[in-house]
C-alpha cells in the first residue's frame, strides 16, 4: 500500500479571476476555465483546481476566506485504493465518487481523497551547456511538479492528525520539532516530506504548496517574474534547514502561499526519523 503523491489540490475562491491569473503567471499550464472555476495540469500529471468558494459542492472549509478545501492523494494501485479505503472505513464514514476516488476527513477535519495517480515521469533538468554555448535561460519557468502541502493543524490535534496519515495512509515520518510539527513523506516517495503538520497554537488552516523547479536559477527567474507582475513575495529566497531544499514563497489569492521549490533533501526506509527538543531554525542562508 503506497500513496505516491499529492495527486490534486481543490481550493474554494472568493475572486477567481485573480486566482487565474495568479497560477497563470506562477507558470501552471491552465487547461479549462469558465465561470465556475479553472483547472491547471502540471507536466507530472497533476493537477489544481481552483473552484469559487460558494460552489455547494465543495467540502467544507478549515478556515475562512479563500483556501484548500480538498487534498487529493495518489496511490500507486487500484488495490492500495482498496486498502486504505478498508482503513479509513474502520472509524469514519467514507464515500466513493464515480470515478472510484474515496472521500473523509482526517482527525483535525481536513477533507482528503485518496485516487489512484495519473504519473508522468518528470526530471527537472538543471540548465546545462556544452563547449561553445553560452547560458541563456529562459524567462519563465515551468514548474514540473507538486511536492508538498502544509497545514496549520492545532495543537491539540497534532499527534492524531500525524499517526492517521501514518498508520492509515502509510506515510513515513521523516523529520519533526516537539511542539512545532511533523514533516512526513508518503511510502512511495523519497521527498523530505510531501505534508508537513505546523503547529502554531490552536492555529487550523492552510499553509503553502511547493512547485519544483530544475535549479537555483530557475527559482530565481520564477521568483523575479512573479515580483515583477507586482505579487507579494512572503520570503526572500534562501535554503531551508529541515528539508534542506532552496525555497522562495509567494501569497495565493487563492489562499496561503506557494512556494518555489528545488533540490531538497531525499530519504528511503532505512532513514530513522529525527524528532528535535528545539527547533534547529528556519534556514541556513537567506538573502536580505
Ligand atoms: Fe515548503
Amino acid at each position: 500500500m503506497k500513496v505516491m503523491r499529492v495527486e490534486s489540490l481543490v481550493y474554494g475562491v472568493d475572486d477567481l479571476a485573480a486566482g487565474m491569473n495568479y497560477y497563470d503567471d506562477w507558470g501552471l499550464p491552465r487547461v479549462s476555465h469558465g465561470n465556475t472555476g479553472a483547472d491547471y495540469l502540471l507536466p507530472s500529471g497533476q493537477t489544481i483546481k481552483l473552484r469559487a468558494s460558494s460552489d455547494a459542492g465543495l467540502p467544507s472549509a478549515v478556515e475562512g476566506g479563500s483556501t484548500v478545501r480538498e487534498v487529493i492523494w495518489g496511490v500507486d494501485n487500484a488495490a492500495s485504493l482498496d486498502q486504505i479505503g478498508a482503513a479509513l472505513d474502520s472509524d469514519q464514514k467514507i464515500t466513493r465518487d464515480a470515478e472510484g476516488g474515496i472521500h473523509a476527513r482526517d482527525p483535525w477535519g481536513m477533507a482528503l481523497s485518496v485516487r489512484v495517480a495519473q504519473p508522468v515521469p518528470v526530471t527537472p533538468e538543471p540548465s546545462a551547456r556544452g563547449l561553445n554555448h553560452p547560458f541563456w535561460p529562459a524567462d519563465r519557468v515551468k514548474p514540473t511538479r507538486m511536492g508538498h502541502a502544509v497545514f496549520f493543524v492545532p495543537a491539540s490535534k497534532l499527534a492524531a492528525t500525524s499517526k492517521f496519515y501514518a498508520e492509515k495512509l502509510g506515510f513515513r515520518l521523516t523529520e519533526g520539532v516537539k511542539g512545532f510539527g511533523d514533516f512526513m513523506r508518503c511510502g512511495g516517495s523519497n521527498d523530505h516530506h510531501n505534508l508537513f503538520l505546523l503547529s502554531i497554537g490552536e492555529k487550523s488552516g492552510f499553509n503553502h504548496v511547493a512547485y519544483e523547479v530544475a535549479d537555483f536559477d530557475e527559482l530565481m527567474i520564477g521568483g523575479k517574474f512573479m515580483e515583477g507582475k507586482g505579487w507579494k513575495a512572503v520570503t526572500k529566497p534562501g535554503r531551508h534547514i529541515m528539508g534542506s531544499n532552496l525555497f522562495w514563497y509567494f501569497n495565493n489569492p487563492s489562499g496561503g502561499a506557494t512556494e518555489y521549490f528545488s533540490d531538497m533533501d531525499v530519504f528511503d526506509d532505512d532513514w530513522k526519523p529525527v524528532i528535535h527538543e528545539k527547533n534547529p531554525g528556519y534556514s541556513h542562508w537567506m538573502m536580505s
